[in-house]
């Protein structure tokens, strides 16, 4: 007659290895693993992003916008305002059609007189948008070349060639 052997596996002696203890460590030191490593793409990603990222205003304090706005422009301005941002040569005489030159961005033009907001208008749309009307503006409207925070960036820059007490005078919105 034959007998059967127990259904049940025979307990060891020591329970923290019993297959189902190391299959829950696994799962557990696996998890952690996916965590850590997601963790670590979240902290190389964000320091990888632009420090600027999501401004939409001008920050003059921001020394890595200041510096970003530099060079975009150098990249994107100078040509018509000047590297030093004297101006076009010949302002503040009108081209012989009767149409402005580019005039200066720092205290020395009258930019400091307008609001952020004006400033940053003019840049994305363009001169028309905030010139005079039945005035022709020669100012292109950049928009559509240069993010709204790289326009903030150009903006914050062009500010901080300002002295403060020009800085002080400068309307804070066009009422
Ligand atoms: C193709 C030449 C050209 C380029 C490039 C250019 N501008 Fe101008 N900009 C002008 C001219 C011309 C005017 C004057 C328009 C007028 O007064 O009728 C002007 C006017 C302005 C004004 C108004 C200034 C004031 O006090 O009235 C601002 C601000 C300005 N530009 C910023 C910029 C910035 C910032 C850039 C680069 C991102 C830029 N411009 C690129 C030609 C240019």
């Amino acid at each position: 007659m034959s007998h059967q052997p127990p259904a049940t596996t025979p307990q060891r002696s020591n329970p923290r290895s019993t297959p189902h203890f190391v299959l829950r460590r696994t799962a557990v030191i696996g998890f952690a693993i996916v965590c850590m490593l997601a963790l670590l793409v979240f902290v190389i990603r964000s320091s990888g992003r632009s420090p600027a990222a999501a401004v939409n205003q001008a920050d003059v304090t921001n020394v890595q916008l200041v510096a970003q706005g530099r060079q975009l422009y150098q990249t994107r301005c100078a040509s018509c305002h000047g590297s030093d941002l004297a101006g076009e040569a010949g302002w503040p005489q009108r081209h012989a059609n009767g149409v402005m030159p580019a005039p200066p961005l720092d205290e020395r033009g009258t930019t400091w007189q307008r609001d952020d907001q004006w400033i940053f208008t003019t840049i994305k749309h363009g001169g028309q948008v905030t010139a005079p009307a039945g005035t022709i503006s020669y100012m292109p409207a950049l928009g559509t070349g240069l993010t709204d925070q790289e326009i903030w960036a150009v903006v914050s820059y062009i500010k901080s060639t300002w002295p403060e007490s020009v800085r002080d005078l400068q309307p804070k919105t066009s009422e």
